[in-house]
């Protein structure tokens, strides 16, 4: 039974108390930091209510209201929480005197040592460690900060806000002060304190302010910091351009940490990162990993306003930021490269990791009702099913009524602390000035922050051929709690239809649907006399996060494979054709003519597109994702997946390499250009590799060793992508060459790690063991522990043989992991996820590991998920 109290929706009330203002000061000694806190509180009721805060491993010394030390009987401590019985009824000042260690704390929550420097992640419940505080984000205070340390130890004092004052004290100390003059939640706090290089360049917004940026990294990495300069820029002026927000600080501040659970964080003008979202060029930086800095840098920077000037009322309403900010960063992104491609990109990564968390159990809504631990919520359901929500309010309000809803909210709740709820509300308000004209249903939309899961929508077409229309049937199948209630979901479709006969142009195009009934049709007419059964292309851009299935005949797919003007409905399309090959051929029922036929199209498609779009070229050549596959199966059987979407790729590469070969000789000349020009061709260039290597080609085996030294990082790890499969001497080659130029480097190295550990060895455990104890890898950072645990998940034929060694394996690597870092361990865990879609075997053994760590004495964290799985 779970020990582990959980926290409800339903039981928020507001704290009782207002602290406008709260003044820090940390006086960081040599294995300690004194932090004092004075805060100025004002009761909001009239009756006296006990005074509450939060506080993890803190030592209270001292303990005043208004001046006067409180006696032992006026205050209660317990390990997580400090009571003030009978707090004044009007606005007093309470100060509290308290030590922490920051040196010994290995969670990367609250204040920690990285790397010889001091650092804080506060979001959710990590200020709670560095002082006692309500430390709920519904607590907006003023923060005035100072820090005192040692000058050559800690040369760099950083906190949020702008800098007031600085100076020198007596025993070669220094202090600093930090002002921020926005009211923010404590999750939002920030402090960095050591030993840090700075890259400084300006920014002038649109109305004429000047912004210092300053970049922060450890001696050597200047280097590397251009790339998130510029895009930090590019962020800056796409969002006074696109948004109309201004930046208000008069400083930015980026800092670049090794050791940190997540990609970054938002903290008010002092944004904090883990640094291989920071550091990076053409030569350390894979294509795909610069545009994910770009993006990284552009979704903490896009928190300013959708965040932190409006945050949320409590943790239920994380996805108003997140879920907002990853739609307007994925719309950056599509603004400033190619809108097509960015969508597949974004589908196929829902598709692959929401999609998966959504059938398993550990799915939840994209507005919880309950957790244990806060932390295990910062999903793919938050962030990437949150974003495809606002995408659809985009489409169904229009983007001109959507933009004006947008700004209309962030007027109303600038400076507070909001529910989705209210952003739903304000942004219909602010879309449809006038009341009448709302034909919005605002009542069914909200089920998609209610209801979990993946929607089904079933799709049946019946064609009039004397009249030529076609009716198209919907029905939407929500997998609800609620079994008693009929619940309907607002479901945007997107759609168009092409002639048979026309050469592929469209007879009705891009139109919209609103499927709000459990059941309704579509008369599509005007189809211009055509005789024939028109081509129905239906989802285009992916217009809902569903699960579609509809009765187009496979001619239907190959038809829409090579015509269809949607990137994204084009790519799907294929996508769907080869889970059809691929299944087929993993049930032995081979359907040799459907493969001829996909291996035809393809070969027109690259003759059609060769060089004018090697970007969409190598998209189409891409192969669903395992997890994808995997969902075709009511018992899975992992090995025999991977091999057969192996053995397809081998097929692909066998029948199409001479048109391969030519195509890679006629890019060849473009991969050169600098980023993100040349992207397009340098990943089909990959792609090419990938199948000609597996179809047995010695020369490029030998072409992608001799990338490893010398040309871009994309090209680089193309190269080793391609012989990853192969277990040849080249293999192991370019793996060491690969090792010998990056060892000094934590953050190339880590994708060496990961290599590694993903890649077939013959001695499968052994390998993972060595490269854990090898001397460059460091357990205290998260990066490099998901690289090789993460990345033994990812070694197929190890981590599922039948002998369940390896699942073992990992339960023992996430018990230890657990017991220095829960937020890291928590997240690992849900590799066990899917224990019960495998195949008997493997269940069984799956199922033993879970129970393993269920025994262990693990972290609240790990357990809450642990639960989850076995339920
Ligand atoms: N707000 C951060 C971001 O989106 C993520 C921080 C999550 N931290 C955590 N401990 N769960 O970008
Ligand atoms: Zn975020």
């Amino acid at each position: 039974m779970s020990t582990n109290k959980s926290i409800k929706l339903s039981d928020y009330v507001e704290y009782p108390f207002l602290i406008p203002t709260i003044y820090l000061d940390f006086d960081i000694c040599v294995d300690l930091v004194e932090v004092q806190s004075s805060m100025i509180i004002e009761p909001k009721l009239k009756e006296s209510s006990r005074l509450i805060l939060q506080g993890n491993q803190i030592k209270l010394l001292s303990i005043s209201i208004n001046g006067k030390e409180l006696n032992s009987e006026e205050y209660y401590i317990s390990p997580n929480e400090l009571i003030i019985f009978n707090p004044p009824i009007s606005k007093f000042e309470l100060k509290l005197i308290s030590q922490i260690d920051p040196f010994i704390n290995t969670s990367l929550e609250g204040l920690y040592l990285s790397s010889g420097m001091l650092t804080t992640q506060c979001e959710a419940e990590g200020f709670r460690s560095i002082c006692y505080h309500p430390d709920r984000p519904d607590v907006l205070s003023n923060f005035t900060v100072r820090v005192e340390a040692d000058r050559d130890l800690y040369p760099i004092l950083l906190s949020n806000g702008n800098k007031k004052y600085s100076g020198n004290l007596n025993n070669n100390r220094h202090e600093i002060v930090w002002d921020d003059p926005f009211p923010k939640p404590s999750y939002l706090f920030a402090l960095v304190a050591g030993k840090l290089n700075t890259v400084s360049d300006e920014y002038v917004t649109k109305s004429g302010r000047s912004i210092d940026i300053k970049i922060y990294v450890e001696t050597g990495d200047e280097k590397y910091t251009q790339h998130a300069i510029t895009s930090l820029k590019k962020a800056m002026k796409w969002d006074e351009d696109v948004y109309g927000l201004e930046y208000d600080l008069d400083e930015y501040k980026i800092v670049a940490v090794r050791h940190f659970n997540m990609g970054a964080m938002e903290n008010k003008g002092l944004n904090i990162f883990n640094s291989k979202l920071v550091l990076a060029d053409e030569e350390t930086a894979t294509d795909d990993e610069l545009e994910r800095i770009e993006s990284v840098i552009a979704h903490e920077y896009f928190h300013n306003w959708t965040g932190n000037r409006i945050t949320c009322r409590d943790w239920f309403q994380l996805s108003l930021k997140e879920g907002l900010t990853v739609f307007r960063d994925q719309s950056f992104t599509s603004d400033l490269h190619n809108s097509g491609i960015k969508r597949i990109e974004d589908v196929s990564f829902l598709r692959n990791f929401q999609f998966t968390e959504d059938k398993g159990p550990t799915s939840h809504a994209v507005k919880p009702k309950e957790y244990v631990a806060i932390d295990n919520f910062y999903t793919t359901t938050i962030y990437e099913k949150g974003a495809e929500l606002i995408r659809m309010l985009e489409l169904l309000l229009g983007k001109e009524k959507f933009m004006r809803g947008i700004n209309f909210y962030i007027k109303t709740f600038d400076g507070s602390a909001a529910t989705t709820e209210d952003f739903i509300n304000s942004l219909i308000k602010g879309a449809y000035l006038d009341k009448e004209n709302c034909t919005f249903n605002l009542t069914k939309f909200l089920n998609w922050y209610y209801e979990r899961g993946t929607p089904k929508v079933y799709v049946n077409q019946s064609w009039n051929s004397e009249k030529s229309i076609l009716n198209v049937s919907f029905e939407q199948k929500i997998n609800s709690d609620k079994t008693n209630e009929n619940i309907e979901m607002v479901i945007p479709i997107l759609y168009s239809c092409y002639g048979r006969g026309n050469g592929g142009e469209p007879i009705v195009e891009d139109k919209l649907f609103i499927l709000d009934k459990n059941k309704k049709n579509l008369q599509i007419k005007a189809l211009h006399g055509e005789k024939d059964l028109p081509v129905l292309s239906i989802f285009r851009r992916f217009s809902s996060p569903v699960i579609c299935e509809t009765d187009l005949s496979i001619d239907d797919y190959l038809f829409l494979f090579l015509k269809d003007n949607d990137y994204f409905s084009r790519w799907d399309s294929g996508q769907i054709l080869m889970r059809e090959i691929i299944k087929n051929n993993i049930n032995k029922r081979v359907n040799y003519s459907l493969e001829y036929a996909f291996i035809n199209a393809i070969k027109e498609i690259i003759k059609s597109l060769e060089i004018h779009d090697s970007f969409l070229l190598s998209t189409l050549l891409t192969l669903p994702g395992l997890a994808e596959l995997e969902t075709l199966f009511e018992k899975v059987d992992p090995i025999n997946i991977y091999k057969e979407s192996l053995n397809f790729q081998v097929l692909i590469g066998n029948k199409i390499h001479q048109e391969l070969r030519v195509l890679s000789e006629n890019i060849l000349v473009n991969i050169n250009q600098q980023w993100p020009m040349g992207r397009g061709e340098r990943k089909l260039i990959g792609t090419i590799w990938s199948y000609l290597a597996l179809a047995g080609d010695e020369g490029i085996k030998k072409d992608c060793v001799e990338a490893i030294v010398g040309s871009s990082m994309t090209m680089a790890r193309s190269a080793l992508r391609a012989l990853k499969p192969l277990d040849s001497p080249e293999t192991e080659e370019a793996s060491n060459l690969f090792y010998d130029l990056w060892k000094e480097n934590p953050v190339v190295l880590d994708s060496w790690f990961a290599y590694e550990a993903s890649r077939s060895h013959k001695q499968g455990i052994n390998v993972i063991e060595k490269l854990l104890a090898h001397s460059k890898f460091d357990w205290k950072a998260p990066n490099a522990i998901r690289a090789v645990i993460g990345g033994f998940s990812k070694n197929i034929e190890s981590f599922h043989s039948i002998d369940g060694q390896g699942y073992l394996f990992m339960a023992e690597k996430i018990i230890e992991v657990d017991k220095i870092n829960p937020i890291t361990a928590s997240r690992m865990v849900k590799i066990f996820s899917k224990w019960k879609t495998y195949l008997d075997k493997n269940k069984e053994e799956m199922y033993k590991s879970i129970l393993k760590i269920n025994k262990a004495n693990i972290s609240s964290n790990t357990r809450e998920v642990v639960e989850l799985i076995l339920k």
